[in-house]
């Protein structure tokens, strides 16, 4: 069992981080608890932008290069058992952009669809797509459900992209699916709860993420799985995406992994009831 008292520090000549243990000095991913991983994350890559601007590039350069993050991070979660993961690769908000970003963006996302299924394939990765779809280009579109087919029946885990999505959006087709249900005599208000309501958003056949991480110091949600996120823990890196690898993940999750999750309840209730001691009579 990793201990979870443990201290990091930074090895200097390394881009490897190590946890310090009593005796021996531990790979982070060996330190992660298998038994306590988040069964769903979801990331907000952010920071692109910033990262091609340091380096003194175009965005897009930043766009391109975060294409081998999300590599990292896919294979990442496979390694240690994520069984889905959610990235939020073009906001509603996006198509805001200016027009010649927005274009390189959609070339981008259907050269890495072509280029990245085999790497999909070979980590046993199912693709599937959340949000606004038929508003991508046509070529996109068609890109995206030939891989998502060929995907299908893959079982390690379940690679979720957020394209044309805006949680809003969502809740709002939502209400829309069951103000139609109920005209339509298929449902009767009072039948409407929590379950009836999640079952109509894109997300009713996956689990709700119980981690969400967002790169680039920034601290905000976004318009990202708004209902979806209600339990989530969230944490913050400064990273930038296009420089965010597989350790970054793992350090996440490790720091995941040192929080309690209460859902309202108090710390004591948490605490499971312990056996009763030994009577000695
Ligand atoms: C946010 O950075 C990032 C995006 C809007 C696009 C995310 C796309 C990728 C990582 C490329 C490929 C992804 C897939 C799934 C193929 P930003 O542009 O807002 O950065 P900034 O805040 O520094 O300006």
């Amino acid at each position: 069992m990793p201990d979870h008292r443990l201290t990091t520090f930074d090895l200097r000549l390394s881009t490897k981080k190590y946890y310090l243990c009593p005796n021996k000095r531990m790979d982070i991913k060996e330190a992660i608890d298998k038994a306590r991983l988040p069964q769903h994350v979801a990331i907000i890559m952010d920071g692109n932008g910033r990262w091609a601007k340091e380096q003194g590039k175009l965005r897009v350069f930043g766009h391109q290069n975060g294409v081998a993050a999300v590599r990292d991070t896919v294979e990442g979660a496979v390694e240690i058992g994520i069984k889905y993961l959610t990235l939020y690769a073009f906001s509603t908000e996006n198509w805001n952009r200016p027009r010649l970003e927005v274009s390189a963006l959609m070339e981008l996302l259907v050269n890495t669809i072509n280029k990245e299924t085999k790497t999909l394939m070979d980590n046993g990765v199912k693709l599937r797509a959340i949000g606004n779809l038929p508003q991508l280009p046509t070529k996109c579109y068609n890109r995206l459900h030939e891989a998502m087919e060929k995907t299908a029946n893959n079982t390690n885990c379940t690679l979720t992209l957020a394209l044309s999505y805006s949680a809003r959006w969502e809740i709002t087709e939502a209400a829309r699916q069951l103000a139609q249900a109920v005209q339509s005599g298929r449902v009767r208000p009072e039948d409407i709860d929590e379950t009836l309501f999640a079952q109509h958003l894109a997300t009713k056949d996956i689990p709700d993420p119980e981690l969400m991480i967002r790169t680039s110091g920034e601290q905000r949600i976004s318009n990202y799985l708004l209902w979806q996120l209600a339990y989530a823990e969230l944490y913050f890196t400064d990273k930038l995406w296009p420089a965010f690898r597989r350790q970054d993940l793992f350090e996440a999750i490790m720091a995941y992994q040192k929080r309690e999750r209460r859902f309202g309840l108090t710390s004591e209730q948490l605490v499971k009831p312990q056996k009763k001691p030994f009577n000695k009579n």
